[in-house]
């Protein structure tokens, strides 16, 4: 009987299908290291392939070390392919996740949390927040019986629509906005339906974390971007585009995480410009643009962009209300008919009380002023940090917006061992190498001065401080 391949691939070559089941099934360890594979008479005749379609894709996978040849007698598993036993043992896990690095750090309790970069509860209008409650319940009285569309409610994509076109100038319709259960969802439907195995992904280097273990599991190749306090060398972005053809760059231009650098307006243009050329989308993450302690960052590039080349997502869980998780996709037509299917397949719609609550909450007066309020507070906790670490001799750039200090140790630091001693004196930080998709980045750490109150925040340093010294004399 024939054997189906991958019914809902985006490929339509066939010897990259034949290439994606025999890796699939090499990496969950159907076959093990050193096995012999079938042979490709018999592959060809069970999928119905041409022998020749079979041959290619065994050629490639043997081009990217993941199988050998033995004296002519056949194909064989190259050891180091196949993921490791802890993985495999849940058929779920190995079929889905491969990796979730920082989630790993965000689940140890500690009282130190410099790990997460999230806003301190205590600095939201908490006590106001009952009275949205009840007005949700008396506007929409069965919101609890009632599911959302899968895009999203209508009344708030529409008030969205506006907000954005006032605010930035956006050529937006509500008809153009996805509501989705925070940006970490939207970033994993943009994956699963714009990539496909070995599409090349451009990442900033560092980046957000779990993006990087998003685009990974999609079988990604990355490549690099390097960000830096002047934003990017857009040259090499050009370099990269025009030689590799990737699909897509995912940025987080807007007091980057977990730099705290700023994309200039002047490169945006450009790049906007670029993207169309050599037909590469971008997408614009952008958690927290309301957070400067000086003047307003840049408008997007969503705002700059003609041509529908930039999908555009913007969190309100991070700053604005995390407990209700909402957040935003904007894009072009084509592109959300098909982020809409996936969302159906995910959730079906984010919960309606979310979107309902949020609309009134995020457009009412005291959510606007309180922002204000906000950033001050914001900005004092960011001082505190940096008086903290003054005698230090660390090195960081002052964050001009944003949650976190991105800061560079000294070259010595054995990294593994700070994290473990820190996190025994419930103290956590974000170690750099998980924010680069090259793993590098040894003696680079992200410290988050959102979460803490002031006392927290200089207590927990001064003991980080001096753990330090304990364990590196410096
Ligand atoms: C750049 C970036 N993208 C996405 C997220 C996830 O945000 P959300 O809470 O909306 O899922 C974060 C949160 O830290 C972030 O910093």
């Amino acid at each position: 009987m024939k054997k189906e391949l991958f019914p809902n691939a985006y490929s339509d070559k066939l010897f990259e299908q034949v290439y994606d089941y025999l890796l699939e099934r090499i990496r969950r360890g159907e076959w093990k290291a050193h096995d012999k594979l079938p042979s490709v008479r018999v592959l060809a005749a069970e999928f119905e392939v041409h022998r020749l379609t079979v041959f290619k894709a065994y050629q490639l996978l043997k081009e990217n070390n993941k199988v050998y040849v033995k004296d002519k007698s056949g194909y064989y598993v190259q050891p180091g392919s196949v993921l490791p036993p802890a993985v495999q043992q849940d058929p779920i896990v190995s079929a889905y996740v491969h990796e979730s690095h920082l989630s790993e750090i965000h689940q140890v309790e500690a009282v130190y949390q410099f790990s997460k970069a999230l806003l301190d509860p205590n600095l939201l209008p908490n006590r106001y927040f009952s009275e949205y409650v009840k007005k949700v319940f008396d506007l929409y009285p069965k919101v609890l019986g009632t599911y959302s569309t899968t895009q999203g409610d209508a009344e708030l994509r529409e008030a969205l629509s506006r907000y954005f076109t006032d605010r930035y100038r956006f050529d937006l319709t509500k008809d153009e906005i996805l509501i989705t259960s925070g940006s970490q969802e939207a970033i994993d439907l943009i994956a699963r339906v714009l990539v496909k195995p070995r599409d090349v992904v451009l990442l900033e280097r560092p980046t957000y974390s779990p993006a990087i273990d998003v685009f990974r599991r999609q079988g990604a190749s990355i490549i690099p971007i390097e960000i830096t306090p002047d934003g990017y060398c857009l040259e090499q972005i050009e370099e990269m585009m025009q030689n590799h053809k990737p699909r897509l760059f995912y940025m987080n231009p807007t007091f980057h995480n977990p730099t705290g650098y700023t994309v200039p307006a002047e490169q945006r243009k450009r790049l906007v410009d670029l993207a169309a050329e050599y037909h590469c989308l971008l997408v614009e993450d952008d958690p927290c643009p309301d957070i400067y302690f000086g003047k307003a960052p840049p408008s997007p590039f969503f705002a700059y962009d003609t041509s529908g080349y930039v999908i555009y997502i913007r969190s309100f869980s991070k700053y604005i209300s995390p407990g209700l998780s909402i957040a935003m996709v904007a894009c072009r037509q084509g592109i959300m008919n098909y982020l809409i299917k996936a969302k159906s397949l995910s959730d079906n719609g984010t919960p309606l009380l979310n979107q309902k609550i949020f609309l009134h909450y995020f457009f009412s007066e005291r959510m606007q002023q309180h922002m204000e309020k906000l950033r001050t507070a914001l900005a004092i906790r960011k001082d505190i940090m940096e008086e903290e670490l003054s005698g230090t001799g660390w090195q960081w750039r002052s964050p001009a917006g944003g949650f976190n200090l991105w800061i560079k140790l000294p070259e010595s630091v054995l990294m593994d061992e700070l994290l473990g001693k820190s996190m025994e004196q419930s103290i956590t930080f974000v170690p750099g190498t998980i924010c680069d998709p090259l793993r590098e980045l040894n003696s680079w750490i992200r410290m988050s001065y959102s979460y803490l109150n002031e006392q927290q925040l200089r207590e927990g340093l001064r003991r980080f401080v001096s753990l330090f010294r304990e364990l590196f004399g410096e």
